[in-house]
Protein backbone atom coordinates (compact mmCIF):
# COMPACT_ATOMS: atom_id res chain seq x y z
CA UNK A 1 0.00 0.00 0.00
CA UNK A 2 1.04 3.64 -0.63
CA UNK A 3 -0.01 6.39 1.64
CA UNK A 4 -0.07 9.91 0.06
CA UNK A 5 0.40 12.92 2.55
CA UNK A 6 -0.08 16.29 1.72
CA UNK A 7 0.97 19.58 3.07
CA UNK A 8 -1.13 20.12 6.56
CA UNK A 9 -1.92 23.41 7.97
CA UNK A 10 -1.64 22.64 11.31
CA UNK A 11 -2.40 19.56 14.05
CA UNK A 12 -4.71 20.02 16.51
CA UNK A 13 -6.10 17.79 19.15
CA UNK A 14 -5.99 15.55 22.34
CA UNK A 15 -4.85 12.02 21.31
CA UNK A 16 -4.00 8.74 22.70
CA UNK A 17 -0.91 6.77 21.33
CA UNK A 18 -1.19 2.85 21.34
CA UNK A 19 0.50 0.83 24.46
CA UNK A 20 4.34 0.47 25.08
CA UNK A 21 5.63 -2.40 22.50
CA UNK A 22 8.38 -3.01 25.08
CA UNK A 23 5.92 -3.19 28.24
CA UNK A 24 3.38 -4.96 25.89
CA UNK A 25 5.95 -7.84 25.29
CA UNK A 26 7.00 -8.41 28.38
CA UNK A 27 3.55 -8.02 30.05
CA UNK A 28 2.98 -11.04 28.36
CA UNK A 29 5.90 -13.18 29.07
CA UNK A 30 5.72 -12.63 32.53
CA UNK A 31 2.13 -13.08 32.86
CA UNK A 32 2.56 -16.23 31.21
CA UNK A 33 5.23 -17.60 33.86
CA UNK A 34 3.29 -15.82 36.72
CA UNK A 35 1.51 -18.60 39.25
CA UNK A 36 -2.11 -17.38 38.79
CA UNK A 37 -4.30 -14.74 36.56
CA UNK A 38 -2.92 -12.01 35.15
CA UNK A 39 -4.23 -8.67 33.59
CA UNK A 40 -2.89 -6.68 30.98
CA UNK A 41 -4.76 -3.27 30.49
CA UNK A 42 -3.59 -1.18 27.73
CA UNK A 43 -1.86 -3.64 25.91
CA UNK A 44 -0.50 -2.64 22.23
CA UNK A 45 -2.57 -4.14 19.58
CA UNK A 46 -0.26 -4.62 16.67
CA UNK A 47 1.82 -7.19 15.10
CA UNK A 48 4.72 -7.16 16.98
CA UNK A 49 2.97 -7.72 20.42
CA UNK A 50 0.71 -10.27 18.62
CA UNK A 51 3.82 -12.67 17.41
CA UNK A 52 4.79 -12.79 21.52
CA UNK A 53 1.04 -13.61 21.92
CA UNK A 54 1.16 -15.98 19.35
CA UNK A 55 4.30 -17.67 20.14
CA UNK A 56 3.14 -17.89 24.38
CA UNK A 57 -0.18 -19.83 23.20
CA UNK A 58 2.01 -22.26 21.14
CA UNK A 59 3.77 -22.69 24.40
CA UNK A 60 0.63 -23.84 26.22
CA UNK A 61 -0.67 -20.79 27.46
CA UNK A 62 -4.20 -19.45 27.63
CA UNK A 63 -4.96 -16.21 27.07
CA UNK A 64 -8.74 -14.76 27.04
CA UNK A 65 -9.83 -11.46 26.23
CA UNK A 66 -12.15 -9.55 28.42
CA UNK A 67 -13.88 -6.74 27.71
CA UNK A 68 -10.63 -4.11 26.87
CA UNK A 69 -8.44 -6.46 28.89
CA UNK A 70 -6.33 -9.48 28.39
CA UNK A 71 -6.67 -12.09 30.78
CA UNK A 72 -3.21 -14.44 30.63
CA UNK A 73 -3.27 -17.67 32.81
CA UNK A 74 0.15 -17.90 34.17
CA UNK A 75 1.72 -21.67 34.07
CA UNK A 76 4.52 -21.11 36.43
CA UNK A 77 7.85 -20.85 35.85
CA UNK A 78 8.06 -24.59 35.04
CA UNK A 79 4.33 -25.17 33.29
CA UNK A 80 5.27 -24.40 30.01
CA UNK A 81 4.49 -26.93 27.33
CA UNK A 82 6.91 -28.15 24.20
CA UNK A 83 5.21 -26.39 20.72
CA UNK A 84 4.40 -28.57 17.97
CA UNK A 85 5.95 -27.01 15.90
CA UNK A 86 8.37 -23.75 15.07
CA UNK A 87 7.44 -20.85 16.99
CA UNK A 88 7.08 -17.35 14.44
CA UNK A 89 8.32 -14.24 16.46
CA UNK A 90 7.51 -12.23 12.73
CA UNK A 91 9.26 -8.98 12.23
CA UNK A 92 9.70 -8.77 16.44
CA UNK A 93 13.47 -8.84 17.84
CA UNK A 94 12.11 -8.30 21.11
CA UNK A 95 9.68 -11.35 21.01
CA UNK A 96 12.45 -13.92 19.47
CA UNK A 97 15.35 -12.56 21.83
CA UNK A 98 13.28 -12.41 25.22
CA UNK A 99 11.88 -15.75 24.12
CA UNK A 100 14.62 -17.43 23.71
CA UNK A 101 16.53 -16.20 26.86
CA UNK A 102 12.94 -17.95 28.34
CA UNK A 103 13.16 -21.18 25.88
CA UNK A 104 16.62 -21.55 27.23
CA UNK A 105 15.56 -22.85 30.95
CA UNK A 106 13.19 -25.08 29.53
CA UNK A 107 13.36 -28.54 29.65
CA UNK A 108 12.53 -29.10 25.84
CA UNK A 109 13.70 -28.35 22.38
CA UNK A 110 12.03 -25.29 20.48
CA UNK A 111 12.78 -23.47 17.05
CA UNK A 112 12.05 -19.77 16.69
CA UNK A 113 12.34 -18.16 13.57
CA UNK A 114 10.47 -14.60 12.10
CA UNK A 115 10.20 -13.27 8.78
CA UNK A 116 12.91 -12.32 6.23
CA UNK A 117 14.04 -9.19 7.98
CA UNK A 118 14.15 -10.89 11.50
CA UNK A 119 16.15 -13.80 9.85
CA UNK A 120 18.71 -11.39 8.92
CA UNK A 121 19.45 -9.78 12.24
CA UNK A 122 22.22 -10.35 14.40
CA UNK A 123 21.48 -13.23 17.20
CA UNK A 124 24.97 -13.94 18.05
CA UNK A 125 24.18 -11.38 21.11
CA UNK A 126 21.93 -13.81 22.87
CA UNK A 127 22.97 -16.74 21.64
CA UNK A 128 26.65 -16.75 23.12
CA UNK A 129 25.33 -15.35 26.69
CA UNK A 130 22.81 -17.77 26.85
CA UNK A 131 25.47 -20.66 25.55
CA UNK A 132 27.69 -19.55 29.03
CA UNK A 133 24.64 -20.04 30.79
CA UNK A 134 24.38 -23.84 29.50
CA UNK A 135 21.65 -23.77 27.11
CA UNK A 136 22.77 -24.96 23.26
CA UNK A 137 21.22 -22.85 20.84
CA UNK A 138 22.04 -23.35 17.23
CA UNK A 139 21.77 -20.88 14.83
CA UNK A 140 22.32 -20.28 10.66
CA UNK A 141 25.92 -19.91 9.85
CA UNK A 142 25.83 -16.43 10.36
CA UNK A 143 24.54 -16.98 13.72
CA UNK A 144 20.96 -16.02 12.67
CA UNK A 145 17.25 -17.80 13.52
CA UNK A 146 15.97 -20.28 12.87
CA UNK A 147 17.14 -20.72 16.34
CA UNK A 148 17.03 -24.23 17.53
CA UNK A 149 16.86 -23.89 21.38
CA UNK A 150 17.82 -27.12 23.27
CA UNK A 151 17.21 -25.81 26.59
CA UNK A 152 18.76 -27.19 29.90
CA UNK A 153 17.19 -26.44 33.40
CA UNK A 154 18.59 -25.38 35.49
CA UNK A 155 20.70 -23.17 33.59
CA UNK A 156 23.56 -21.48 35.15
CA UNK A 157 23.98 -18.49 37.02
CA UNK A 158 26.34 -15.75 35.40
CA UNK A 159 27.78 -12.44 35.95
CA UNK A 160 27.62 -10.95 32.70
CA UNK A 161 29.06 -7.74 31.37
CA UNK A 162 27.20 -6.66 28.43
CA UNK A 163 29.68 -5.20 25.31
CA UNK A 164 27.09 -3.80 23.17
CA UNK A 165 23.95 -1.96 24.65
CA UNK A 166 20.89 -3.21 24.45
CA UNK A 167 17.98 -4.01 26.27
CA UNK A 168 16.60 -6.99 24.34
CA UNK A 169 19.98 -8.97 25.31
CA UNK A 170 19.47 -7.80 28.88
CA UNK A 171 16.39 -9.07 29.45
CA UNK A 172 17.07 -12.29 27.87
CA UNK A 173 19.65 -12.79 30.29
CA UNK A 174 17.32 -11.75 33.25
CA UNK A 175 14.33 -14.17 31.76
CA UNK A 176 17.03 -16.82 31.44
CA UNK A 177 18.41 -16.06 34.97
CA UNK A 178 14.74 -17.18 36.86
CA UNK A 179 15.69 -20.81 35.39
CA UNK A 180 19.40 -20.47 36.83
CA UNK A 181 20.79 -22.38 39.81
CA UNK A 182 21.87 -19.04 41.63
CA UNK A 183 22.15 -15.24 41.08
CA UNK A 184 22.70 -13.86 37.84
CA UNK A 185 23.93 -10.32 37.45
CA UNK A 186 23.68 -8.70 34.47
CA UNK A 187 25.99 -4.85 34.06
CA UNK A 188 26.14 -2.05 31.52
CA UNK A 189 27.87 0.91 30.64
CA UNK A 190 24.77 2.80 29.68
CA UNK A 191 21.32 2.02 31.14
CA UNK A 192 19.16 0.70 28.46
CA UNK A 193 15.27 0.77 29.34
CA UNK A 194 14.97 -0.72 32.53
CA UNK A 195 11.17 -2.17 32.25
CA UNK A 196 11.82 -6.03 32.42
CA UNK A 197 13.85 -5.45 35.74
CA UNK A 198 10.83 -3.23 37.17
CA UNK A 199 8.04 -5.47 36.28
CA UNK A 200 9.97 -8.12 37.32
CA UNK A 201 10.76 -6.23 40.66
CA UNK A 202 14.50 -6.79 40.55
CA UNK A 203 17.44 -5.33 42.27
CA UNK A 204 19.55 -2.57 40.34
CA UNK A 205 23.06 -1.54 41.96
CA UNK A 206 25.06 1.28 40.68
CA UNK A 207 28.84 0.76 40.56
CA UNK A 208 31.29 3.68 39.72
CA UNK A 209 31.28 1.87 35.85
CA UNK A 210 28.39 0.25 35.37
CA UNK A 211 24.42 -0.22 35.77
CA UNK A 212 24.08 -3.49 37.15
CA UNK A 213 20.77 -5.78 37.89
CA UNK A 214 19.97 -9.21 39.23
CA UNK A 215 17.68 -11.83 39.27
CA UNK A 216 17.66 -14.41 41.69
CA UNK A 217 16.98 -18.13 39.94
CA UNK A 218 13.94 -20.18 41.15
CA UNK A 219 11.60 -16.92 42.20
CA UNK A 220 8.09 -17.15 41.41
CA UNK A 221 5.98 -14.54 40.20
CA UNK A 222 2.98 -13.21 40.97
CA UNK A 223 0.21 -12.71 39.13
CA UNK A 224 -0.24 -8.71 38.22
CA UNK A 225 -2.42 -6.43 37.37
CA UNK A 226 -0.68 -4.64 34.09
CA UNK A 227 -1.54 -1.29 33.01
CA UNK A 228 0.55 -0.44 29.66
CA UNK A 229 0.91 3.43 29.45
CA UNK A 230 1.33 5.18 25.82
CA UNK A 231 4.43 4.26 24.11
CA UNK A 232 7.06 7.11 24.36
CA UNK A 233 8.53 6.11 20.68
CA UNK A 234 5.17 5.95 18.97
CA UNK A 235 4.33 9.56 20.65
CA UNK A 236 8.17 10.71 19.18
CA UNK A 237 6.08 10.84 15.97
CA UNK A 238 3.31 12.89 16.81
CA UNK A 239 5.49 15.14 19.19
CA UNK A 240 7.92 15.83 15.53
CA UNK A 241 4.79 16.48 13.51
CA UNK A 242 3.55 18.96 16.03
CA UNK A 243 6.61 20.68 16.59
CA UNK A 244 7.14 21.00 12.97
CA UNK A 245 3.78 21.81 11.09
CA UNK A 246 3.07 25.32 11.52
CA UNK A 247 0.01 26.39 13.97
CA UNK A 248 -0.53 23.20 15.73
CA UNK A 249 -1.27 22.19 19.40
CA UNK A 250 -1.25 18.73 20.46
CA UNK A 251 -2.52 17.07 23.68
CA UNK A 252 -0.99 13.26 24.24
CA UNK A 253 -2.23 11.72 27.06
CA UNK A 254 -0.95 8.88 29.12
CA UNK A 255 2.36 8.75 27.70
CA UNK A 256 5.10 6.31 29.48
CA UNK A 257 7.68 8.71 30.91
CA UNK A 258 9.76 6.12 31.87
CA UNK A 259 13.47 7.84 32.47
CA UNK A 260 15.28 5.38 30.02
CA UNK A 261 13.02 6.31 27.02
CA UNK A 262 12.67 10.47 27.81
CA UNK A 263 15.68 10.82 25.95
CA UNK A 264 14.10 12.02 22.73
CA UNK A 265 12.16 14.98 24.70
CA UNK A 266 15.68 16.56 25.64
CA UNK A 267 16.88 16.33 22.31
CA UNK A 268 13.48 18.17 20.92
CA UNK A 269 13.98 20.43 23.65
CA UNK A 270 17.25 21.19 22.58
CA UNK A 271 16.86 22.53 19.28
CA UNK A 272 13.86 25.03 20.91
CA UNK A 273 10.80 22.23 20.77
CA UNK A 274 8.21 23.23 22.85
CA UNK A 275 7.14 19.67 24.89
CA UNK A 276 5.65 20.63 28.01
CA UNK A 277 4.73 17.73 30.55
CA UNK A 278 1.16 19.02 31.75
CA UNK A 279 0.19 16.31 34.23
CA UNK A 280 2.54 12.86 35.75
CA UNK A 281 1.90 10.46 37.97
CA UNK A 282 2.99 6.72 38.41
CA UNK A 283 0.55 3.58 37.62
CA UNK A 284 1.90 -0.02 37.97
CA UNK A 285 5.44 1.28 38.48
CA UNK A 286 6.15 3.33 35.26
CA UNK A 287 5.96 6.85 35.11
CA UNK A 288 3.01 8.35 33.15
CA UNK A 289 2.12 11.62 31.88
CA UNK A 290 -0.21 14.31 29.27
CA UNK A 291 2.74 15.95 27.01
CA UNK A 292 1.47 19.65 25.32
CA UNK A 293 3.17 20.11 22.02
CA UNK A 294 3.19 23.31 20.51
CA UNK A 295 4.72 23.96 16.83
CA UNK A 296 8.31 25.78 17.05
CA UNK A 297 11.26 27.46 15.52
CA UNK A 298 13.74 24.91 15.99
CA UNK A 299 17.24 25.47 15.19
CA UNK A 300 20.87 24.92 16.22
CA UNK A 301 22.18 21.15 15.99
CA UNK A 302 22.86 17.58 17.66
CA UNK A 303 25.63 15.51 17.76
CA UNK A 304 25.06 11.97 19.03
CA UNK A 305 28.09 9.37 19.97
CA UNK A 306 27.24 6.11 21.50
CA UNK A 307 26.01 6.99 24.67
CA UNK A 308 23.19 9.44 23.56
CA UNK A 309 22.23 6.52 20.62
CA UNK A 310 21.98 3.75 23.45
CA UNK A 311 19.37 6.60 25.20
CA UNK A 312 17.25 7.62 21.61
CA UNK A 313 17.90 3.92 19.79
CA UNK A 314 14.26 4.02 18.32
CA UNK A 315 13.44 8.05 18.14
CA UNK A 316 16.63 8.62 15.45
CA UNK A 317 14.29 7.97 12.28
CA UNK A 318 12.09 10.99 13.64
CA UNK A 319 14.59 12.70 15.42
CA UNK A 320 16.91 13.15 11.98
CA UNK A 321 13.65 14.03 9.66
CA UNK A 322 13.02 16.77 12.50
CA UNK A 323 16.23 18.43 12.37
CA UNK A 324 16.56 18.00 8.17
CA UNK A 325 13.42 19.82 7.71
CA UNK A 326 13.94 22.51 10.21
CA UNK A 327 17.48 23.33 9.06
CA UNK A 328 19.19 21.52 12.04
CA UNK A 329 22.06 19.94 11.77
CA UNK A 330 22.89 16.53 12.72
CA UNK A 331 25.98 14.12 13.25
CA UNK A 332 25.68 10.89 14.19
CA UNK A 333 28.08 8.35 15.31
CA UNK A 334 28.24 5.38 17.37
CA UNK A 335 25.30 4.01 16.31
CA UNK A 336 26.36 1.41 13.95
CA UNK A 337 23.28 -1.32 15.71
CA UNK A 338 20.95 0.75 13.48
CA UNK A 339 21.94 -1.32 10.58
CA UNK A 340 20.92 -3.92 12.70
CA UNK A 341 16.97 -3.11 13.31
CA UNK A 342 13.97 -3.86 11.20
CA UNK A 343 15.43 -1.94 7.86
CA UNK A 344 19.50 -0.72 7.88
CA UNK A 345 17.93 2.83 9.08
CA UNK A 346 21.09 4.29 8.40
CA UNK A 347 20.53 3.46 5.28
CA UNK A 348 17.19 3.95 5.16
CA UNK A 349 17.60 7.43 6.53
CA UNK A 350 20.10 8.65 3.86
CA UNK A 351 18.51 7.21 0.44
CA UNK A 352 15.20 8.78 1.95
CA UNK A 353 16.79 12.27 3.11
CA UNK A 354 18.56 12.53 -0.70
CA UNK A 355 15.31 11.83 -2.25
CA UNK A 356 13.69 15.20 -0.85
CA UNK A 357 17.05 16.91 -1.87
CA UNK A 358 19.51 16.57 1.41
CA UNK A 359 23.28 15.83 1.10
CA UNK A 360 23.67 13.61 3.55
CA UNK A 361 26.88 11.71 4.48
CA UNK A 362 26.59 8.08 5.62
CA UNK A 363 29.64 6.86 7.93
CA UNK A 364 29.61 2.84 8.99
CA UNK A 365 28.57 4.13 12.03
CA UNK A 366 26.33 7.00 11.40
CA UNK A 367 25.58 9.76 9.11
CA UNK A 368 25.80 13.82 9.12
CA UNK A 369 23.59 17.07 7.27
CA UNK A 370 22.77 20.47 7.65
CA UNK A 371 19.15 20.29 7.31
CA UNK A 372 17.57 22.77 4.79
CA UNK A 373 14.12 24.13 4.86
CA UNK A 374 13.67 23.83 1.08
CA UNK A 375 13.40 20.10 0.49
CA UNK A 376 11.01 18.56 -1.54
CA UNK A 377 8.79 16.18 -1.23
CA UNK A 378 9.45 12.85 -3.06
CA UNK A 379 8.18 8.85 -3.31
CA UNK A 380 9.53 7.37 0.25
CA UNK A 381 10.48 3.32 0.58
CA UNK A 382 9.54 2.56 4.12
CA UNK A 383 12.18 -0.53 3.37
CA UNK A 384 8.87 -2.48 5.23
CA UNK A 385 10.57 -0.41 8.47
CA UNK A 386 8.05 1.13 10.97
CA UNK A 387 10.04 3.85 12.19
CA UNK A 388 11.16 4.84 8.87
CA UNK A 389 7.19 5.02 7.09
CA UNK A 390 6.49 6.95 10.36
CA UNK A 391 8.91 9.22 9.98
CA UNK A 392 8.93 10.30 6.56
CA UNK A 393 5.21 10.50 6.96
CA UNK A 394 5.79 13.75 9.46
CA UNK A 395 8.06 14.63 6.87
CA UNK A 396 4.78 14.44 3.99
CA UNK A 397 3.40 16.82 6.36
CA UNK A 398 5.95 19.79 6.40
CA UNK A 399 7.00 19.34 2.63
CA UNK A 400 5.25 21.65 -0.15
CA UNK A 401 2.74 19.18 -2.29
CA UNK A 402 2.72 15.22 -1.77
CA UNK A 403 4.98 13.04 -0.32
CA UNK A 404 4.52 9.53 -1.02
CA UNK A 405 5.47 6.24 1.94
CA UNK A 406 5.62 3.22 -0.22
CA UNK A 407 4.59 -0.02 1.86
CA UNK A 408 3.08 1.93 4.35
CA UNK A 409 1.30 -0.83 5.87
CA UNK A 410 4.49 -1.77 7.97
CA UNK A 411 3.21 0.58 10.82
CA UNK A 412 1.02 -1.91 12.18
CA UNK A 413 4.36 -3.51 13.72
CA UNK A 414 3.67 -0.74 16.49
CA UNK A 415 1.16 1.58 15.46
CA UNK A 416 -1.60 0.25 13.10
CA UNK A 417 -3.75 3.29 13.45
CA UNK A 418 -1.08 5.95 12.65
CA UNK A 419 -2.29 7.16 8.61
CA UNK A 420 -5.57 7.45 9.87
CA UNK A 421 -4.66 9.52 13.38
CA UNK A 422 -2.52 12.05 11.18
CA UNK A 423 -5.65 12.93 9.07
CA UNK A 424 -7.93 13.24 12.27
CA UNK A 425 -5.88 15.52 14.11
CA UNK A 426 -5.70 18.16 11.15
CA UNK A 427 -7.06 21.49 11.66
CA UNK A 428 -9.77 21.90 9.46
C1 LIG B 1 13.67 -3.03 22.83
C2 LIG B 1 15.00 -2.73 22.82
C3 LIG B 1 15.65 -2.03 21.70
C4 LIG B 1 14.65 -1.33 20.80
C5 LIG B 1 13.48 -2.20 20.47
C6 LIG B 1 12.76 -2.64 21.73
C7 LIG B 1 13.12 -3.77 23.97
O1 LIG B 1 16.37 -2.97 20.92
O2 LIG B 1 15.29 -0.90 19.62
O3 LIG B 1 12.55 -1.48 19.67
O4 LIG B 1 11.88 -3.85 24.10
O5 LIG B 1 13.92 -4.28 24.78
P1 LIG B 1 17.90 -3.36 21.24
O6 LIG B 1 17.93 -4.09 22.52
O7 LIG B 1 18.32 -4.24 20.08
O8 LIG B 1 18.66 -2.07 21.26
Amino acid sequence: MDTRISTSRGLQGAVIVPGDKSISHRALMISALADGTSEIHGLLDAADPGSTLHCLRKLGVDVEKVDTALRVKGRGLHGLRAPMNVLDAGNSGTTIRLLTGILAGQPFPSTITGDESLRQRPMKRIIEPLSLMGARIEGTASQTAPLKVNGTFPLRAINHRMHISSAQVKSAILFAGLFADGTTRVSELVPTRDHTERMLGLTRVKSADSYAVEVIGGTGIQPQQFQVPGDISSAAFLIAAALLVPQSELRILNVGLNPTRTRILDFFRSVGGSVEIIRETTVAGEPIGDLLVKSSLLQGGIELQGKQVAELIDEIPVLAVTLALSGCSLTVHGASDLRNKESDRIRSLVLNLRKLGLDVEEYADGFAFQGKNTLLPAECDSFEDHRIAMAFGVAGLVLKGETVIKQSECVDISFPSFWHLLSSIERR
